[in-house]
């Protein structure tokens, strides 16, 4: 009995705030602290905590947390594996605590996306279904590790496709049960974000960062680990999805995503040939709307009788070249808005704190070589830093999952792990929409609102709660 640890148990990581605080941070190691603390969240702790008993024990009869002091001890840099699964793509990676990616494996499914125009959520959620066990399997294959050699699992639980996310969730709570690891509940979009500081040196807090996917246009100043101040974010469409649209509309191959093939057939084209107007100029903030400039391609696109039935490569030379103009016009504009709200976001970011020195943009759009060089001469012109990370950790991957777990688990901001009795059918904790920071209001003397997404408050705001709270 002595060595068994008796701890409330927390249904299903019901918030990441509620957590236990187990993990002291020291940089550079994360060993683990003799004290246990327990605390729940002084907003949700009473909606998530049950109150009911539960012992851990780890493999050696010791406390679970005892053996992964042991294990911490036997490595050099412990190692997070990060499971991703909110929309598209089943990525897994194992990433060291020390920076190292050690294994990663990625299944997308963009035949589907390509048949379909679009993601189809019960036929994503199947085919993730059919690749997580082989992917997790290839990473750690990759990595030369076990399960039983991991630290921490991470696993993206919003936002995103409730039906995916499920299948990430219960893999990793599968594996952090069976090792009696602890999960690291993780938003995707500040994975997005973080992984710029995996891949290059010298990107600290605070920056500004642009991210830029499918389902989300995002400006935010980043002040640390799970503490955003959102300086805008799109009213409508997102650029991705406005990207894909008309990629579909222009009858374009989507075998690898409408984006990239947008991209590739507007190097053929004028991008002055259509007279399309910049959104959102008379308004002097920082978000941001692409239905409208969507809206104005496609009316081009009818007017010019294109039909997205016939592909571009049965088109005439002559019909290439019309959506050749169209895509590069498309593009400018597109650019153009990004270009605009990051020039006012980075004056409002070095209002709020001087030392800003980098744009870090990332998600999948921030792969396109037209974004980045364009933002380049932007940032550059303020002389500031422009922080890209490579084009496949740019769209979704396992690797950012497992480095935003490192950088949590550092932290200690994790959830125990999953009760050896937890039933299949448990409710897990997905949060399909849920809001990164709080937001800025300019003018507003740096005010803070608490404005939410979802039923969920905001990752910041729980972040915060929770470490004051444990302190
Ligand atoms: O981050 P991501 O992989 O998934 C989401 O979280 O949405 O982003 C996917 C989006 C898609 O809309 C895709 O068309 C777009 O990123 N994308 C691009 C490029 N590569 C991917 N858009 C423009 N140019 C690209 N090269
Ligand atoms: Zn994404």
């Amino acid at each position: 009995m002595a060595a068994a640890m008796r701890l409330p148990l927390l249904l299903c990581g019901h918030c990441c705030c509620v957590a236990l605080r187990i993990l002291s941070f020291k940089p550079n190691c994360a060993t683990f602290s003799s004290s246990f603390r327990l605390r729940s969240s002084p907003q949700l702790g009473r909606r998530c905590f049950l109150g009911s008993d539960l012992v851990l024990r780890g493999s050696r009869g010791l406390s679970w947390a005892a053996v992964a002091k042991v294990k911490a001890q036997e490595r050099r840099g412990d190692l997070v594996l990060g499971i991703e699964t909110s929309c598209d793509d089943t990525g897994a990676a194992v990433v060291s605590t020390d920076g190292r990616i050690l294994g990663e494996a990625l299944s997308s499914q963009a035949d589907l996306l390509s048949q379909w125009g679009g993601v189809v959520p019960n036929l994503a959620q199947s085919e993730h279904f059919k690749a997580i066990d082989r992917v997790v399997a290839e990473a750690l294959a990759n990595a030369r590790v076990h399960e039983s050699d991991l630290s921490a699992v991470a696993v993206t639980i919003g936002p995103g496709l409730s039906l995916c996310l499920r299948v990430g969730v219960r893999k990793a709570r599968d594996i952090a049960r069976a090792h009696r690891l602890p999960l690291v509940p993780i938003h995707h979009m500040e994975a997005h974000a973080l992984v710029a500081r995996l891949t290059e040196e010298a990107v600290n807090f605070p920056f500004v960062v642009l991210l830029v996917s499918g389902g989300h246009n995002l400006l935010l100043l980043a002040q640390d680990v799970g503490q955003y101040l959102q300086l805008g974010t799109t009213v409508d469409d997102a650029i991705g999805e406005a990207y894909d649209k008309t990629a579909r509309l222009l009858g374009l191959n989507l075998k690898h995503g409408g984006g990239p093939a947008l991209e590739e057939i507007a190097l053929e084209g004028d991008p002055n040939f259509l007279n399309l107007s910049v959104p959102m100029r008379s308004q002097k903030n920082c978000n941001f709307s692409y239905a409208g400039l969507k809206n104005q391609v496609r009316l081009s696109i009818e007017s010019q009788n294109i039909s997205p039935d016939l592909p571009i490569s049965e088109a005439t030379s002559e019909e290439r070249q019309l959506r050749a103009d169209i895509a590069a016009s498309f593009q400018r504009v597109a650019v153009q808005h990004l270009e605009d709200r990051c020039r006012r976001a980075l004056e409002w970011a070095r209002t709020i704190d001087p030392s800003v020195d980098c744009l870090v943009v990332s998600g999948g759009v921030a792969s396109n070589k037209v974004v980045r060089s364009k933002l380049n001469n932007l940032v550059e012109a303020v002389g500031l830093r422009l922080v890209c990370p490579p084009p496949r950790l740019c769209t979704d991957n396992g690797v950012m999952v497992a480095w935003a777990g490192v950088e949590h688990y550092k932290r200690g901001i994790i959830d125990p792990p999953p009760p050896v009795d937890e039933p299949d059918d448990v409710r897990l904790d997905l949060r399909p929409r849920w809001q990164l920071g709080e937001i800025y209001a300019e003018g507003e003397s740096f005010a803070c609102s608490l404005k939410k997404t979802g039923d969920h408050p905001s990752l910041t705001a729980q972040v915060r709660n929770y470490m004051q709270g444990s302190h």
